[in-house]
């Protein structure tokens, strides 16, 4: 019950161990298109070049700025977390010229702070986090995508810890650059990176694209449609390879992760089978009863309640505790009842437990049986906690959804 990796649903378990096949073998490239089908839904897009990174999360975070960024582009970055500061730094390594707008923890940023920051900077990038899970902010991206199109800026995002559970639309919010990950809402293990890029995005990286030596058909010379583009600093996070790759070309680049392609596609399946704005609704009823039950503990909960995202709640420690007492709560939450929560970064470490609702664990026996052993924990640990607190609160929470 952390924010996440989560508890892996049984059912993407099982698809991961179903027998593995070459990679141009026409179950896999059938398996490839249907995940790209999938993956436009999740996304809520109708972009063609639809499809996943190998690697964790941030794979796909590298490969949509190495990919974008030359060195001294001009890229800004709001900040209202730990992911937000991520950014900033692989924008950096890329050679950006980083411009940032930070606000404090808890709080996310005004749209008019961005518009102002995009006229005066004119960045060819806006980088930003839709959910940050350090402080477990929601950042609205409706009127940013609106403020990127009208000053001609790409907007990039990572939705890593907010797709599945919270809205997200990547055409209505012209988005053009989203990633993901699987270990959050959608439900499975870390290991791939969905993205989605508009045609404006594909454009741009295509505008850098250059076929490794090897793969060219005249030997020596270029490809046929080699662009004048500086060349895409990463071999293995150059997307303009991997769209021909995933592409009707099939272009050789990396052999692709079987297991996690299978991972992939059983959490975009069940993610659609369940229906993406009634996934939105669990984590939204189930995440409310978490928060619910955490106040009726008496527990105090970090940030602005208006921008939480759904499906993690950051719980103030009881001063009494201080940030010692804080890890032996988690440890014998651990020990005693096999129930995981999670620590927390920065200014937030020793004051914060952030308990996720995400994926397979947004579910009503999760939230009852966490919030039962906390009480239990607590009162151990010399805390004062209503009797029952917890459980009693998080029912009236779900009585009051109609649950
Ligand atoms: C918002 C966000 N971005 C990126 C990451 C990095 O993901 P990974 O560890 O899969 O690379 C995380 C992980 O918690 C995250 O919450």
């Amino acid at each position: 019950m952390g924010p996440g990796p989560i508890s892996v649903d049984p059912r993407v378990l099982r698809a991961m161990a179903a027998p593995l096949v070459g990679q141009f073998d026409p179950f896999m490239t059938t398996t490839m298109n249907e995940v790209m089908a999938l993956y436009r839904h999740v996304f809520a897009t109708d972009n063609e070049q639809t499809f996943l990174v190998d690697g964790t999360a941030r794979a796909g975070i590298e490969a949509a700025l190495v990919s974008l960024i030359e060195p001294g582009d001009r890229v800004l970055v709001p900040v209202f977390g730990r992911f937000g500061h991520l950014l900033a730094e692989i924008a950096g390594r890329c050679g950006a010229e980083v411009h940032t707008i930070e606000v404090p923890w808890g709080e996310v940023v005004a749209p008019e702070q961005v518009e102002e920051a995009v006229l005066r900077l004119r960045p060819k990038v806006v980088a930003c986090v839709q959910g940050d899970t350090s402080t477990t902010m929601c950042q609205p991206l409706d009127d940013i995508g609106r403020i990127c199109a009208e000053h001609g800026a790409l907007l990039y995002v990572d939705a890593t810890a907010s797709i599945g559970g919270n809205e997200f639309r990547t055409d209505d919010w012209q988005i053009d650059i989203a990633t993901a990950g699987l270990q959050k809402c959608l439900g499975g293990p870390s290991g791939s990176a969905p993205i989605t890029l508009s045609p404006r995005a594909v454009d741009v990286i295509n505008g850098r694209r250059h076929v490794e030596a090897g793969l060219r058909e005249i030997p020596g010379g270029e490809d046929s449609d080699t662009a004048s583009g500086r060349v895409i600093a990463s071999n293995y996070f150059d997307l303009a390879m991997v769209m021909d790759y995933w592409g009707p070309r099939r272009l050789n680049h990396h052999t692709e992760a079987t297991s996690m392609l299978y991972a992939a596609r059983e959490c975009a399946r069940l993610l659609v089978a369940e229906g993406i704005d009634d996934a939105v609704a669990r984590h939204a009823r189930h995440g409310a009863a978490m928060l619910t039950g955490v106040q009726g503990l008496g527990l105090g909960v970090f940030g602005d309640l208006a921008h939480k995202m759904h499906n993690v709640v950051a719980v103030g420690i009881p001063a009494q505790l201080g940030a010692v007492g804080g890890d032996a709560v988690r440890g014998r939450m651990l020990e005693d009842f096999g129930i995981e929560i999670g620590t927390s970064f920065g200014p937030l470490h020793g004051k914060v437990w952030r308990i996720g609702t995400m994926g397979f664990n947004a579910r009503r026996d999760a939230v009852l049986t966490t919030l039962a052993a906390l009480e239990q924990v607590l009162r151990a640990a010399g805390v004062a906690v209503p009797p029952g607190g917890g459980v009693t609160a998080a029912l009236q929470s779900y009585a009051g959804a109609g649950a």
